[in-house]
């Protein structure tokens, strides 16, 4: 399969990256991505030399780049991992979310459409439906009802992808993540953020009172999930991705205040994000019936790894928390306290 993949640079499109080549499933792989302050090419070392694969610095909202790579490569598949993904800064900026996930994806579209691409692919969220009630668990027919600016961004995206199945035929499918997690995320998330303040002994900054929950979902799992619908998916369909492992932020939080040997006395209760939704859970029964996905990686396991590669690379994070990301962090933390 000839793949062109967008924010390749990032924390799950570079994983997505990684096995396709490593596990020989694409001939030739693009990667077109912004390198924002969440790409970066360090990600993509192992594949640098691969003659299969070609990175492309540009923006998604330029239509015109975005043609001339699609008529140049001529892929099979378009998939779409490049956006603004992270929830505080949307709170703290909201505009960038816009132009990338909704202009951005409106712009790879159209430009899909003009050459007829064969399928693409949108990589999205559970945010989408908000927070849920329990016992409910949301399927692919849920509601959307987004809390924050990123996950109305994601939602919008999602409604126009699949407009453009039903308006223009274009082979488009969806799928709906829950929380990543896994080597080389960007330390803004909670499991890398928690993880690189516990080696340094740093406060562990919990938002409210740490009992919203999270489904987590190890990012490799969340890769053959992709590639299945992919290989496997119906165009004009959802498929949701869940870790089915939902737990509480605390719990995550003292699982890794224990596996690095540190208090839970780390642990800070700061001021909660505003909108912050109380509990994601999804099912992804469609998808394993009809793809025969499963997820592999259990929790500790990942969790345990996860850990082990963050402490095995303590210049990987001292680069990525250098510059940028100590005004993010002032600005996202120093208010809270
Ligand atoms: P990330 O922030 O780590 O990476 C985003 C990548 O997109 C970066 O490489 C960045 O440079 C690139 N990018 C941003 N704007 C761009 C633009 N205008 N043009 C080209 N490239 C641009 O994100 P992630 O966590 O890897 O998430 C990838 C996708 O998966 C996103 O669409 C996100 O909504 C979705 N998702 C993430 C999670 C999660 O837990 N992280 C869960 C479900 C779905
Ligand atoms: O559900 C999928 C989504 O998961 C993705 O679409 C997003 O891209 C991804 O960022 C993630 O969103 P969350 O808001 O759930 O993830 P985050 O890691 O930011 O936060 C997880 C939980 O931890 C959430 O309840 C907020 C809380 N938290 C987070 C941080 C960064 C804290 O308590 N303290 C923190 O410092």
């Amino acid at each position: 399969m000839r793949v062109l993949v967008t924010g390749g640079a990032g924390f799950i499109g570079s994983a997505f990256v990684r096995l396709m080549l490593g596990e020989d499933r694409a001939t030739r792989l693009v990667n077109l991505d912004k390198l924002t302050y969440a790409g970066n090419l360090e990600n993509l070392t192992p594949v640098e030399a691969d003659p299969r694969y070609r990175f492309v610095q540009g923006d998604i909202c330029d239509t015109q780049l975005v043609l001339e790579l699609l008529r140049e490569e001529k892929p099979d598949a378009v998939v779409h991992f490049a956006a603004e993904s992270h929830v505080d800064r949307s709170i703290l900026g909201p505009g960038a979310f816009v132009e990338t996930n909704v202009k951005g994806t409106f712009s790879l579209l159209e430009a899909a459409r003009a050459v007829a691409l064969p399928r693409f692919l949108h990589v999205s969220t559970d945010e989408v439906y908000g927070s849920i009630e329990e016992p409910h668990d949301a399927d692919e027919n849920y509601p959307l009802r987004a809390s924050s600016p990123y996950s109305a961004s994601k939602a919008a995206s999602d409604l126009l992808a699949l407009s453009y199945w039903t308006t223009f035929k274009l082979p488009v499918m969806v799928t709906r993540a829950s929380n990543n997690y896994g080597p080389y995320q960007f330390p803004e998330k909670l499991i890398p953020l928690m993880i690189s303040n516990a080696l340094e002994g740093k406060p562990l900054p919990i938002y409210g009172d740490g009992m919203q929950v999270r489904d987590w979902l190890y990012v490799d799992d969340h890769c053959r999930a992709i590639l299945a619908v992919l290989e496997r998916g119906t165009p004009g369909e959802i498929y949701n991705v869940g870790g089915s492992r939902a737990l509480p932020n605390r719990e995550v939080v003292e699982k890794i205040l224990d596996a690095v040997g540190q208090p839970h006395s780390l642990m800070t209760t700061v001021a909660d994000r505003p909108g912050h939704d109380r509990r994601y859970a999804i099912t992804t029964e469609k998808l394993e019936r009809t793809t025969g996905w499963q997820a592999r990686m259990p929790f500790e396991e990942g969790l345990a790894q996860t850990i082990a590669w963050y402490r095995s690379n303590p210049e990987w994070v001292a680069r990525v928390r250098s510059g940028e990301y100590q005004s993010y962090y002032a600005s996202n933390y120093g208010k809270r306290a």
